[in-house]
């Protein structure tokens, strides 16, 4: 029978605890809004003190309005976590992420670094030479000019899209626009690296759950990446207690082990001819011709391929998805692009049945569409936060010490009146061709930029400016649902949900 003195000394000492707890708690709150140097930046109290205020918002899926509503009110810099800062100024774009600037990528990107990795994965580095040099091995295979050595294989999967547009068309079903490009984008992905397709088309459905399996992973690592790296582990650890988060990690494993399989698979393959120019091929060529030089081996192909299967289809889907909403949604741009289409088309500028991507650079009006699309939905919807190097360094006008943390979302950033002009709200791909035009580039920031630019860029560039005109020429699009607007998902991918439209065939000459 326990006595009433020591029942007395455990009251005492659980007191005890909770206000050492509460004493923490009252002296951090007061350094982290009086004394901290973001002190003086504006923003929620919750989000001053804890980083609780950032992982509500990840799992809300709306952090980039947050943010725009936050600088309207508050101004250029807001405090979003006690160590760190969102920026709206434009200027700081070549500030913070032009090469050499010191910069770093903060521990935000660890999280999403494949188990299995020798090196950290392009998007995960956080040393600059390490990733300096480990890009450098691979650059060469995602310049323009390799890509569209590629344009074959990125025609195959034009060709089953299509078929398949052709079939809803004469079914006169909705078609999910936003599923449809995903599949698409993803097809595109296995094609490029392996020369085969996934089966997402062929079977109209998400094969292997790989989608479904991003989709559930996402707003959980993104959670654990915004949290304090001492939290992360103990997350995940009781998150296994909740089906969800089980099942987020059980995806990650599926995504590791779809890259491994892919590999495996090409490495079993007798037949070597015709498949060298994918980027399988590219990478077993670096391997053999100078893996001992690079330290570059198998698993670092394996790493490779896991980024692109990551990286590759969410962006580019969300991005086509975006172009495609505000093209539905503004008829009289729909038919002025679909003009400029068809003249070139009738004239033999743009081939048949395949639209070449050199073919499409040639026609404004799409380039600007396409600029616009991406512009007013940036596929990453957070900011891209990085680590101010130790010496400090000024900012939009600000001094910063070095050690904390920064960063600048293109959610925010694309709509600055400033560079964009005082219709930055508006859709109006007219902006692109303004003599302007050259400035506002600089400022879009739908790719990252320095260093950590997009290596997958000139993938989507390419998809995306081959895709769009080939629709438009042979199929009318019509938005099912316009009163529904374009509804995203932010968890780091700002992801378009369903997004219907009726489909029809139309009867152009010439082509
Ligand atoms: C429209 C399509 C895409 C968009 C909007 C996009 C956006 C971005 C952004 C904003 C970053 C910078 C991240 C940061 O600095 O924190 C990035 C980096 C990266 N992206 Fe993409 N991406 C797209 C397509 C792709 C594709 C197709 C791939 C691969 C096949 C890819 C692979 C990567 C990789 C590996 C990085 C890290 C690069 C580095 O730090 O060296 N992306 N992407």
């Amino acid at each position: 029978m326990v006595s009433g003195e020591v029942m007395g000394s455990l009251w005492a000492s659980r007191w005890f605890v909770i206000s050492l707890f509460g004493v923490y708690w009252a002296l951090w709150i007061a350094y982290a809004r009086l004394f901290h140097s973001y002190a003086r930046y504006p923003g929620p109290f919750l989000a001053s003190v804890s980083r609780l205020w950032i992982v509500k918002e990840i799992f809300q899926g709306r952090a980039h309005k947050t943010q725009a509503e936050l600088h309207r009110k508050y101004g250029p810099i807001i405090r979003i976590a006690p160590n760190e800062v969102a920026i709206s100024d434009p200027a700081s774009i070549k500030e913070i992420y032009s090469v050499n600037s010191g910069f770093t990528k903060t521990d935000f990107y660890t999280p999403w670094r494949p188990s299995f990795a020798r090196f950290p994965d392009h998007f995960t580095s956080t040393d600059e030479k390490v990733h300096g040099l480990r890009r450098k091995i691979v650059n060469n295979i995602y310049s323009m000019s390799s890509i569209v050595q590629s344009e074959p294989l990125i025609d195959k999967c034009t060709e089953l899209f299509m078929t398949r547009m052709a079939e809803m068309a004469e079914r006169r079903a909705l078609v999910n626009l936003s599923t449809w490009v995903q599949w698409y984008a993803f097809d595109v992905i296995g094609e490029l690296y392996f020369s085969s397709m996934f089966g997402f088309m062929a079977e109209s459905k998400d094969v292997r759950d790989y989608i479904g399996s991003l989709d559930t992973l996402l707003p959980v690592l993104c959670a654990a990446s915004v949290m304090p790296s001492y939290a992360r582990a103990p997350f995940l650890a009781s998150g296994l207690l909740f089906r969800s988060i089980r099942k987020a990690l059980k995806a990650l494993g599926n995504i590791e082990e779809a890259s491994a399989s892919c590999v495996r698979g090409r490495a079993q393959s007798k037949e070597m001819d015709g498949i060298r120019s994918d980027i399988l091929g590219k990478l077993s060529g670096i391997c053999e011709a100078k893996g001992d030089q690079h330290n570059f081996n198998v698993t670092d192909i394996q790493t490779e391929v896991y980024t692109g299967l990551f990286a590759g289809s969410d962006t580019t889907a969300a991005a086509l998805s975006s172009i495609l909403y505000h093209l539905m949604n503004n008829p009289d741009v729909y038919q002025r692009l679909t003009d400029e289409i068809d003249e070139m088309s009738a004239v033999g500028k743009l081939s048949s049945p395949r639209i070449r991507y050199a073919e499409a650079q040639q026609l404004p009006y799409l380039v600007a569409c396409c600029k616009e699309g991406m512009r007013m939905h940036p596929s990453v919807g957070l900011t891209l936060p990085r680590v101010v190097p130790p010496g400090g360094c000024q900012i939009a006008g600000q001094w910063f010490p070095g050690g904390l943390r920064v960063g600048v979302n293109a959610a925010v950033v694309h709509f600055d009146k400033a560079i964009f002009g005082e219709d930055a709200d508006q859709y109006n791909p007219d902006r692109w061709l303004r003599e302007d035009a050259v400035n506002m580039d600089r400022y879009m920031f739908q790719f990252g930029g320095g260093s950590r630019t997009c290596i997958g860029k000139n993938i989507s560039l390419c998809e995306i400016h081959k895709l769009v005109p080939e629709l438009l020429r042979s199929y009318e699009l019509k938005l099912a649902r316009p009163e529904d607007g374009f509804r995203t998902m932010n968890h780091w991918f700002n992801k378009p949900l369903p997004l219907l439209a009726h489909i029809k065939k139309r009867e152009v000459k010439g082509i």
